[in-house]
């Protein structure tokens, strides 16, 4: 299982099958200038070979290298600022000013605020202080890893319908009220894998309930930040009971400095904190003291702007492509994140594996996202036929909406 969950992760990573389309198309190019004097210097098709790996939920490479000189500033002047504070043990809930900033943005008690070492790491941390076989409600479909995570601790998932604005609340009142579940997780901000935002009434809704059946709401808000269609996501609010609130600077920032944090009821902290600790000591401290300077400074919120204006593109190329050759099964317009996930109707379980082969061989890299669909409802969704997870930030409009015609064509091919 973890096998499929590290090779639909980024099969690019480890894939010769899918090289980067853009150096292919600089090699392409390089190849064409050395060679003016012949007519081609490729061998037979192979020329016009494109390639797109949808499975690769990362940053584009042009975002983590505008990083670089500020990142390095930022390390550099993070360890002359506090010196031994950050290299020694200590601050074991979090960087202090950190915690202190992210206090402020979510106007709740410092203290409140655990900072780890990723958005993963907070939530598995979480799943690791909640009693064993706990219940817990989750989307019909989600992050891959939190399922994954959640049931190594023993705990039961419970899936619960999915519309363009949100949890299905009728199937989640009855669920809520049948079973005795300690925990709700769900992604309310462009949410991973389908790409949907809830609705304001939808978010408060799934919140009273949680109230009234004292289970503890939990939102995922890492993609909050990054809306590309020039409106701004409203902030939930944070009251003395919850809800929880987990996030990650790794697409906001960068996944190799790793920083995530979470937002806890006062009550909980203190609990949270030992199981923190008993985890893994202290987080890694330069890191969120250069994350710390980062937000002081102002970089941070020119970084977002810039990079709002970067996916922008990509996802209008995305929601043409889908809306164009997808209609049927599109109807969620994509307004910010990192994905967006289809069903491919006419791909039946029987023809996923040679389906997925031929989009391989054709050059665009899918999975299978059943790794994300919540136990208790994968049946039920494979009528729906092939659901797979589509991620564009990594790549240019022009391959994206080639890859969404290529999609398109393999599956008429293939029925
Ligand atoms: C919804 C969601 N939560 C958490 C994470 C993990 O974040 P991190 O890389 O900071 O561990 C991801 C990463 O893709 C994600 O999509």
């Amino acid at each position: 299982m973890l096998d499929t969950a590290l090779y639909s992760l980024d099969i690019s990573l480890f894939s010769p099958f899918f090289p980067c389309s853009r150096p292919n198309a600089v090699l392409f190019t390089s190849c064409i200038k050395m060679n003016e004097k012949r007519e081609d210097c490729t061998v037979g098709k192979a020329r016009e070979q494109r390639s797109i790996n949808f499975l690769r939920g990362i940053p584009a490479e042009e975002a983590l290298s505008r990083l670089i000189p500020m990142a390095s500033e930022g390390y550099e002047k993070a360890i002359q600022r506090y010196g031994t504070d950050v290299l020694q043990y200590g601050h074991i809930n979090g960087f202090k000013p950190l915690r202190e900033l992210m206090g402020q943005s979510h106007q709740v008690d410092p203290e409140r605020v655990i900072v780890g070492n990723g958005g993963m790491e907070v939530i598995s941390l979480f799943l690791k202080s909640i009693p064993r076989a706990s219940n817990i409600i989750v989307e019909e479909a989600t992050y891959d890893r939190f399922l994954f995570d959640a049931e190594r601790y023993g705990h039961n998932l419970i899936g619960v319908e999915l519309t363009s604005t949100g949890i299905n609340l009728d199937q989640f009142k009855e669920v809520a009220n049948k079973i005795p579940a300690a925990v709700f997780y769900g992604i309310p901000f462009h949410q991973n894998p389908t790409g949907i935002n809830y609705s304001e009434e939808n978010r408060q809704a799934v919140e009273q309930i949680c109230r009234e059946q004292s289970i503890l709401c939990a939102w995922d808000i890492c993609y909050e930040l990054l809306r590309y269609d020039g409106n701004q996501n409203t902030s939930i609010t944070v009251s003395e009971w919850g809800p929880i609130l987990m996030s990650s600077f790794t697409k906001t920032v960068s996944p190799g400095t790793k920083c995530g944090y979470i937002v806890l009821p006062k009550d909980y902290v203190e609990h949270m904190g030992k199981v923190v600790a008993n985890s893994r000591i202290n987080p890694n401290l330069p890191t969120q003291a250069f994350i710390a300077d980062f937000i002081e400074s102002g970089k941070y919120a020119d970084f977002l702007d810039y990079l709002r204006a970067l996916y922008k593109p990509k996802m209008e190329a995305l929601n043409v492509s889908l809306y164009a050759h997808f209609p049927e099964v599109s109807s969620v317009d994509i307004s910010g994140g990192f994905f967006a996930s289809i069903s491919l109707q006419k791909i039946t379980s029987e023809k996923e594996e040679a389906f997925i082969q031929a989009a391989k061989e054709a050059g665009v890299g899918i999975a299978a996202a059943w790794d994300a669909v919540a136990p208790n409802l994968r049946e039920k969704k494979r009528k729906d036929g092939l659901f797979t997870r589509l991620t564009f930030p990594a790549y240019e409009p022009e391959e994206i909406r080639w890859g969404i015609a290529k999609l398109k064509e393999l599956e008429e091919m293939s029925s």
